[in-house]
């Protein structure tokens, strides 16, 4: 079993990423669950709703607690236990995207975000943490094409509506983040075509999983 989280920006092609690790895994007759922050747990989706809409009028810290409450049950109802039933375990999104998003993008005490995380995930961080990492002209540009495709217009409240600016901030937030916890984090050049990105990360797993036998 291992616990894999994805991050990124929007447009970062998480969703695809993860739909594609998925079908391997089922092909390969693993037993794995995937999850997504927010959400995740019956709260979780409560929240997530919640979340995602009140966004334009929700203060930081406000919104910050909503998150680590997600969180906070995701793990304790939903992760802890498929791990303990020997399952993968895959999220789209985990505790990094707090210290990115509120943190660097929100302007909040990045150290003070990593302490309540701690609290929120009690020691469960993830075994590998991919990070797709794209310009955040070429993710947004994505992410208006498949808006667009699914005839869902740019969504009110999410982060998709922020300046480029705000993007920028999260691209380099991640990248710092990702730094501080080079053993954890893999950061995938996400503007590579996708089969070299599907690639990189079977290589990443393939070396973990041969450390995690020995
Ligand atoms: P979602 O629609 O799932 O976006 P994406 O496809 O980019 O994952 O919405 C999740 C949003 O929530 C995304 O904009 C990032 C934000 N978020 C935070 O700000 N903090 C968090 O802790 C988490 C988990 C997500």
């Amino acid at each position: 079993m291992m616990f894999i989280a994805f991050e990124g920006i929007e447009g970062s092609g998480k969703s695809t990423v993860l739909e594609w690790l998925c079908d391997r895994f089922a092909g390969q007759g693993v037993s794995f669950l995937r999850t997504r922050e927010p959400g995740g747990s019956d709260i979780g989706e409560t929240l997530r709703a919640l979340l995602l809409d009140a966004r334009q009028t929700i203060v930081p810290e406000a919104e910050l607690f909503l998150y680590l409450a997600d969180r906070a049950q995701h793990v304790r109802q939903v992760i802890r236990p498929a791990l303990e039933r020997g399952e993968f375990v895959i999220s789209d999104r985990y505790a990094d995207s707090t210290i990115v998003y509120q943190g660097y993008g929100r302007g909040l005490d990045v150290e003070e975000l990593f302490r309540l995380n701690e609290i929120a995930v009690g020691g469960l961080w993830p075994d590998m943490t991919v990070l797709l990492d794209v310009d955040p002209a070429v993710g947004l540009d994505r992410a208006r094409v498949r808006n667009h495709e699914q005839g869902t217009d740019v969504t009110e409240g999410r982060f998709e509506t922020e300046e480029l600016s705000f993007h920028h901030r999260i691209r380099q937030g991640y990248l710092a983040w990702a730094k501080r916890h080079p053993r954890r984090f893999h950061i995938v050049d996400a503007a590579l075509p996708m089969e070299s990105v599907r690639a990189v990360i079977v290589n990443f797993m393939n070396t973990l999983l041969s450390h995690s036998n020995k």
